[in-house]
């Protein structure tokens, strides 16, 4: 049994040791973040805007996430495989979200699920599906699939209410079963609380250092949308740990140089032969 489980990442939660894990949206991306050796390898539905080029989370389906899912689950063999429940994928009913997480597992080939918490609702849907069997992580702080009541994208916790709100609601995650919380967007030292209040990890994500373990997205991190010529959107808190979007460019324009200036492909590039006596007959 090589794949990550809860009680590895248990243990290091013990020892103080921090949970690592990235995004992947597909089979290149999931055999990257497995090959690096990161914990928690989370198909997310930011899939939406960095794949699809939605400007939010909300149009993702459960469809999108399952397809995501399983090209995932193809590539990584050894970081736990964790899938968002979609907006609308386990908002109305304990039984629709407990289906739906279920489907994630079932078809998607996840080993857990996230979903973003913080209502009495998503409460008893995360304890649920946790008494259906599946493992979950919580989600608070700046909860994208809430913009619409948040009013945009916006760090949480800023002032005492906000804060206690945030740190009521993963308390609330904790007791219904969840294994860990994602804090997206929260000052540090509410972050801090948050962690020092839990007795399980919480991931930050724009939360700074006093978390039990960080996420990213893997096309920010990779700076992998920084198409030029286009408005990039990588967050504040995002550092790049790579330039990848101008290597892609650098590389499609050299290739499109070397095609219409007929330096490609050059004899190195050209491999087939055809023998003599049939060129002859041929040509
Ligand atoms: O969808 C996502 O990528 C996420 C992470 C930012 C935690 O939920
Ligand atoms: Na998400």
């Amino acid at each position: 049994w090589k794949r990550i489980t809860l009680n590895h990442l248990a243990a290091k939660y013990d020892k103080g040791e921090p949970i690592t894990m990235v995004t992947a949206y597909d089979y290149p991306s999931a055999v990257h973040v497995d090959n690096a050796g990161i914990d928690i390898c989370l198909v997310g539905d930011s899939v939406g805007m960095v794949v699809h080029g939605h400007d939010t989370t909300l149009p993702v389906t459960m469809d999108d996430m399952l397809l995501h899912c399983r090209a995932v689950s193809r590539g990584a063999s050894r970081s736990l495989l964790v899938g968002d429940l979609p907006f609308g994928s386990y908002e109305e009913s304990k039984e629709q979200a407990v289906a739906s997480a279920t489907r994630l597992l079932k078809e998607g080939g996840m080993d857990a699920i996230k979903l973003e918490g913080g209502t009495p609702s998503r409460v008893i849907a995360a304890r649920s599906i946790v008494e259906a069997g599946i493992a979950v992580i919580g989600h608070v702080g700046l909860t994208p699939q809430a913009i619409s009541v948040l009013g945009g994208f916006r760090p949480q916790g800023r002032n005492a209410a906000s804060a206690t709100k945030v740190l009521e609601s993963a308390l609330a995650l904790q007791d219904a079963g969840c294994f860990a919380i994602v804090l997206e967007c929260v000052p540090s030292p509410v972050a801090a609380a948050v962690t020092s209040s839990l007795q399980i990890p919480t991931i930050g994500i724009g939360a700074g250092p006093n978390c039990s373990g960080q996420v990213l997205v893997y096309h920010d991190l990779l700076q992998m949308t920084q198409h030029p010529h286009h408005a990039q959107v990588t967050p504040k808190f995002c550092k790049a740990y790579g330039n990848i979007g101008i290597a892609v460019n650098e590389a499609l324009c050299k290739y499109r140089e070397e095609v219409v200036s007929q330096k490609f492909p050059s004899a190195a590039y050209t491999p087939y032969r055809i023998d003599q006596s049939s060129v002859e007959t041929f040509i």
